[in-house]
């Protein structure tokens, strides 16, 4: 983590209007400027760079943020990458990352021995006679030469010391052989090698360094792979087998393929499908996830077909749908890995079953119709249970609403049915990340469930810039409002953001406000998108003193709505001592309302 005050000296001296010129021509527009948008096709510019707040916004795509998430963007780079070449520009210089410890001895020593290893094993592949069975399998497996030398792909010979026999000249001591997994200790204290007479993939860690290795049999001998044990560098459930080499791709692509096995994985590669990684046939891990969204947002699963319909499997694909990535799932033949359906249809045939892709939501759908029977009400009922806990686990309101909608027509139920067994579906997951997470933050109304929209409603979109315009509005907007007024769950998201700095007596700046909400786009694109907006509003003070009294007045039709609901109730009960209560309470209700209306007609 960069501290926020180092990224507002960065931010200080770097001029949005001018990075952004360097890769668009913009026009002045007002106060603001105007350009075709970089990220989409368009004719007329509806991409906006506001210089006041360091903000850009596309009203057409509707992509935003602030200086770094455009360099992000543009030249596909990550948050850290984007920040440490802005610093360097400017001459800010940035704290050493903690979690970055400097390598330790233990840790050079294992790569050490790994490298030498693989290049090793890799050599005797690449030019020793003893590897022509290697050669022939990996010929016949239709893996090419420039691949074989991508993947730094080797051949350990079957011999018991070929590799002891390297090590030792090389100066490698046999413990440390040993702890990396290449050496086994016999019964009479002899060393032999782990490796023997399998074709061995490097795998490589994020900088590069090789950090395991995996070895294949060339004959239907079992294990069929062996790995290196878990090491103080290899952490099977921290990294990606291809991550490394793919990354530039799956940044092009902006798409990455998850794949299982590492022959999945080059032939991949061979079907020019660069940006795949493979999970190395253990379950999707939340570190692999992130380790993921760190280089893109969208992934393509794609499993083996008996392997795709365990329930083991949906629960690893639900991972993305938490971290708010989009997941798509290719569901190849029956019998078929990828490796061996790009053998047996090409390249072109394996592309278009990508392109067939299936969202989470149709595939966990099709699953449940093979279990439950969704013509009759018991099956249909089974099927919207679970289907709506996967909703809950969206990040995106708007994914939810669309979700929530595309199921009632599959299942011919009410959206609202759905909708309250939605609510009662995050409030229980709610419940329990309060639980692990002890300290529950923000107030509890505020995290009940709504139905979500599009966009805020207009007084609500309207205060919003008004807020990120002036912090008067903010301190004001807290003693007149309450969290709940704000309808909109992402509005009411950004807004606990601001109220919350306001009392602490901080000031949060827009530019600011873009970087710690990295993960969640939607509130991204809110804020960008408002604060565009509010060029457009002339007499503020008006309009905020409009907009506060129009939330306020929705609250109390809110709070009539229900009273007059409680009241056919009581009546209908009988109950006089009740119907009375709620009699004066809707009295005051409307003396408040008629005060919020005078005031109004007053101006
Ligand atoms: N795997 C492993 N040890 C095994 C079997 C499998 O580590 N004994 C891992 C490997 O990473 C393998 C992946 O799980 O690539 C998927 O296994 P599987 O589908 O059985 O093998 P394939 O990848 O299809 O291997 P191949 O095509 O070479 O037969
Ligand atoms: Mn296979």
């Amino acid at each position: 983590m960069i501290p926020e005050s180092v990224l507002n000296q960065i931010q200080e001296r770097v001029d949005i209007v001018e990075t952004v010129s360097a890769y668009v021509p913009l026009k002045r527009a007002g106060r603001s400027f105007k350009a075709n948008c970089p990220f989409h096709h368009e004719k007329s510019p509806s991409f906006i760079v506001n210089p006041d707040k360091q903000i850009f916004h596309c009203f057409g795509c509707g992509v935003g943020g602030n200086v770094f998430s455009f360099l992000m963007k543009i030249e596909r780079k990550d948050f850290r990458e984007v920040v440490e070449e802005l610093a360097d520009r400017v001459g800010v210089e940035l704290p050493k990352d903690p979690k970055r410890p400097v390598e330790s001895d233990a840790e050079r020593d294992l790569v050490r021995a790994n490298t030498a290893a693989a290049e090793y094993y890799h050599r005797v592949l690449m030019s020793d006679p003893v590897s022509e069975k290697a050669r022939a399998y990996l010929d016949r497996r239709g893996v090419r030469k420039e691949v074989l030398e991508a993947f730094r792909i080797g051949y350990a010979p079957e011999a018991w010391d070929a590799f002891y026999k390297h090590a030792r000249q090389a100066g490698l001591a046999e413990p440390l052989l040993e702890k990396a997994g290449l050496l086994v200790k016999g019964k009479n204290g002899g060393w032999y090698d782990r490796f023997r007479a399998r074709v061995i993939f490097p795998i490589l860690d994020g900088k590069g360094r090789v950090v395991a290795l995996g070895g294949r049999v060339l004959d239907d001998s079992v294990p069929k792979y062996l790995n290196s044990p878990e090491t103080e560098i290899y952490h099977k459930g921290r990294q990606l087998y291809g991550l490394y080499q793919a990354r530039p791709a799956i940044r092009e692509a902006d798409a990455v393929a998850v794949v299982e096995g590492y022959m999945d994985l080059i032939a991949c590669h061979e079907a020019g499908v660069k940006y795949a990684v493979a999970t190395l046939g253990t379950a999707l891990t939340p570190d692999q996830v992130r380790l993921l969204k760190r280089n893109t947002h969208n992934a393509y699963i794609l499993y083996d077909a008996d392997k795709a319909g365990e329930a083991a499997t949906l629960r690893g694909l639900e991972l993305f749908l938490e971290e708010g990535m989009d997941v798509r799932i290719v569901r190849l033949p029956e019998g078929h890995d990828p490796d061996s359906y790009v053998r047996k249809n090409g390249a072109e045939g394996f592309r278009a079953e990508i392109a067939k892709a299936r969202s989470l939501f149709e595939y966990k759908l099709g699953l449940l119709k093979t279990s439950h029977d969704p013509s009759t009400l018991d099956g249909k009922v089974r099927i919207a249970q679970e289907m709506v806990g996967l909703f809950a686990k969206a990040k995106s309101e708007i994914l939810k609403a669309a979700w929530v909608k595309e199921l009632s027509q599959e299942l011919k139920l009410s959206e609202q049915a759905l909708l309250t067994e939605l609510g009662r579906s995050t409030a229980a997951r709610t419940a329990r990340t309060a639980e692990k997470s002890a300290a529950a933050d923000g107030p509890a109304e505020a995290r009940s469930a709504e139905p979500a929209k599009g966009l805020p409603r207009q007084a609500e979109r309207l205060l919003l810039s008004l807020l990120l315009e002036d912090d008067r509005y903010v301190a004001e907007s807290r003693r007149e409002l309450r969290l709940t007024d704000f309808y909109h769950p992402v509005a009411r998201r950004l807004v606990q953001i601001l109220w919350e700095a306001d009392e602490r007596g901080a000031r949060q700046e827009a530019r600011g406000l873009v970087t710690k909400l990295q993960d969640d786009p939607e509130c991204v694109k809110l804020l960008t998108l408002t604060t565009a907006e509010s060029e457009t509003i002339i007499d503020r003070d008006r309009s905020f003193t409009d907009c506060v009294k129009r939330l306020k007045a929705l609250r109390l039709d809110g709070e009539h709505r229900s009273l007059r609901q409680e009241l056919a109730e009581a009546q209908k009960l009988g109950d006089q001592n009740r119907v009375n209560r709620i009699l004066y309470d809707m009295n005051e209700l409307n003396k408040r309302m008629k005060e919020i209306h005078e005031k109004k007609d007053k101006r």
